[in-house]
C-alpha cells in the first residue's frame, strides 16, 4: 500500500544541486554538503491533512505523507514518536518561566535517535540496501542495530571506547558488529569509513545521509501539534552534538510555515558541554561555520563532538529562528540530572540533562523572559547511568568533568 508519502526530490542547501531520490545517495554529488528531502505540497489541502492527524496512530508515522517512505511495507516501527509534553510546574532558577519538557527517554532504545533511525533504516529499505554502518556515541549505533534488526539488514557500529559499557552491550545485544575505536566520534568516524570503503555498505553518519533529518523532523511537528496553535513555547532549549536534532526542527517548523499551518517559530538554542562548545562558540562569535574544538572533553558522550559535518545548517537553524547557544559545565549537568529525577520524577540521559541546567544561565542573559513558555528537549533516559559513578567522576575531576571556564561559556 502507498503512504502517501509526497517525496520529489534532494536538494543540497548550499549549492542547490538536486538529486533524484529514487536510489540510495549520501552527500551532495556537486560540493559534499548534505541533501535535505523535498516534498511536492502544490494543490494540497494541508488544513485538512492536519485536522485529520487526531485520527491517526499516536506514533511518528502519522506524519506520512511528509516523510520519505512511500510504500507502508517498508516501513519499520517499534512504536516511535509521540512522546510526552511534561508541566516542570515550578522550577528552581527559573520562576517567571513555564517550562515544559519533551521526553524521548519514552522512546524505543531509550532516546530521540530511534527516530531518525526508524525513517532512514525505513528507506535503506525501501531503496534496497543490505548493510548499514554508523559511527556513533552510542545512541544512534543502539538505533540503527534495533532498527536494522527488525528490518532485517545487518549493521555495523564504530564508537569511541569511552563509549558507556551498558550502551554497547545494547548494540551487541540487537546483533550488530561493534567496533571500538581510541578517540572521540570523529576518528570513529574517520576509521569507519576507511574500514567499510568497498564493502557495499552504506554511510548512515549524521547529515551525510538524507533521512534521518526526515525522522528528526518529527520532533518539531509534534510539538506543533501537540502545543495546538496557542499553547506553542516560544523557545526550545536543544542539547546540540552532530546537528540533526536542532536541523530537523529547523526543517519541521519550515516545512510547516509553507503549508500555512504556523505563523512563527520557536527559538531554538544550541546547549553545549562547557568542554566541547564549538557550535556555541561560533554562534557567539557570529561565524559562518564550526571550526573544530581543540581538546573536547565532557561526560555527557553525545554531546563530544568537536567538528560537526555541514554546520553551517546548525547555525542557520539557530539564526533563523532568532535563538541563540549556552554552554553548561559537567557539574551543572550531573546537578540537573538529579534535579530532574529528585525534584520531577524524570530521569535524564546528561545530554538531555544540559538544557535544564542552561535554564538560570539564559534567564539571567536575558535570552529568556519571564512570562515565556520554554520546552527542554529531553533526548534520552538516564536509567543506563550510575549517578554514583558520574558523581564520583566529577569528585575526582576526570578529564571531561571539568568546568572549562572558556569564552564560550557564557555565549547567547
Ligand atoms: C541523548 C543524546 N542527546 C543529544 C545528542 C546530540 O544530538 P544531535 O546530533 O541531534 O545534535 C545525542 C547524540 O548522540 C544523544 O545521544
Ligand atoms: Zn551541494
Amino acid at each position: 500500500m502507498k503512504t502517501g508519502s509526497r517525496l520529489s526530490g534532494l536538494r543540497c542547501r548550499a549549492c542547490c544541486t538536486e538529486v533524484a531520490a529514487g536510489r540510495p545517495v549520501g552527500t551532495c554529488p556537486t560540493c559534499g554538503h548534505t541533501l535535505f528531502a523535498t516534498y511536492d505540497t502544490s494543490g494540497w489541502d494541508a488544513g485538512s491533512w492536519w485536522r485529520s492527524l487526531a485520527g491517526r496512530s499516536p506514533d511518528l508515522w502519522r506524519y506520512r505523507e511528509l516523510l520519505p517512505v512511500a510504500e507502508s511495507e517498508n516501513i519499520t516501527t517499534l512504536g516511535e514518536g509521540f512522546t510526552p509534553i511534561l508541566d516542570l510546574g515550578e522550577v528552581e532558577g527559573a520562576s517567571g518561566l513555564r517550562v515544559l519538557a519533551k521526553d524521548d527517554g519514552a522512546m524505543p532504545t531509550g532516546s530521540f535517535k530511534a527516530r531518525g533511525m526508524s525513517v532512514a533504516v525505513s528507506r535503506a529499505r525501501e531503496l534496497g540496501l543490505r548493510e548499514l554502518f554508523v559511527p556513533s556515541a552510542g545512541n544512534a549505533g543502539t538505533a540503527l542495530s534495533a532498527y536494522a534488526a527488525r528490518a532485517g539488514l545487518r549493521a555495523r557500529v564504530y564508537v569511541p571506547e569511552r563509549t558507556p559499557p551498558p550502551i554497547r552491550a545494547a548494540i551487541r545485544s540487537y546483533g550488530a558488529g561493534l567496533v571500538e575505536v581510541p578517540g572521540t566520534i570523529r576518528e570513529a568516524g574517520d576509521v569507519a569509513r576507511l574500514r567499510e570503503k568497498g564493502r557495499g555498505s552504506f554511510d548512515m553518519s549524521t547529515l551525510r545521509e538524507p533521512y534521518r533529518v526526515e525522522g528528526k523532523k518529527t520532533m518539531g511537528l509534534e510539538i506543533v501539534e501537540q502545543s495546538g496553535r496557542d499553547g506553542l513555547p516560544d523557545a526550545i532549549l536543544y542539547p546540540t552534538g552532530g546537528g540533526t536534532g536542532i536541523v530537523g526542527m529547523a526543517k519541521a517548523f519550515e516545512e510547516l510555515r509553507g503549508l500555512g499551518l504556523l505563523e512563527r517559530a520557536p527559538r531554538l538554542y544550541a546547549i553545549q558541554p562547557a568542554g566541547c562548545a564549538p557550535v556555541v562558540r561560533a554562534i557567539s562569535e557570529g561565524a559562518p561555520r564550526v571550526e573544530p574544538w581543540e581538546n573536547p572533553t565532557t561526560l555527557a558522550p553525545g554531546l563530544l563532538v568537536p567538528s560537526p559535518f555541514s554546520s553551517e545548517r546548525i547555525l542557520e537553524a539557530v539564526r533563523e529562528t532568532r535563538g541563540g547557544g549556552i554552554a553548561v559545565t559537567d557539574r551543572e549537568i550531573v546537578g540537573a540530572m538529579r534535579d530532574l529525577s529528585v525534584r520531577h520524577g524524570v530521569s535524564a540521559s546528561p545530554e538531555a540533562a544540559a538544557p535544564y541546567a542552561a535554564l538560570p544561565k539564559l534567564l539571567q542573559k536575558g535570552a529568556l523572559r519571564s512570562g515565556e513558555t520554554v520546552l527542554l528537549y529531553l533526548t534520552g533516559t538516564g536509567l543506563i547511568y550510575s549517578m554514583d559513578e558520574l558523581e564520583g567522576s566529577l569528585a575526582r575531576d576526570e578529564p571531561g568533568t571539568r568546568g572549562a571556564g572558556s569564552a564560550t561559556s557564557a555565549a547567547v
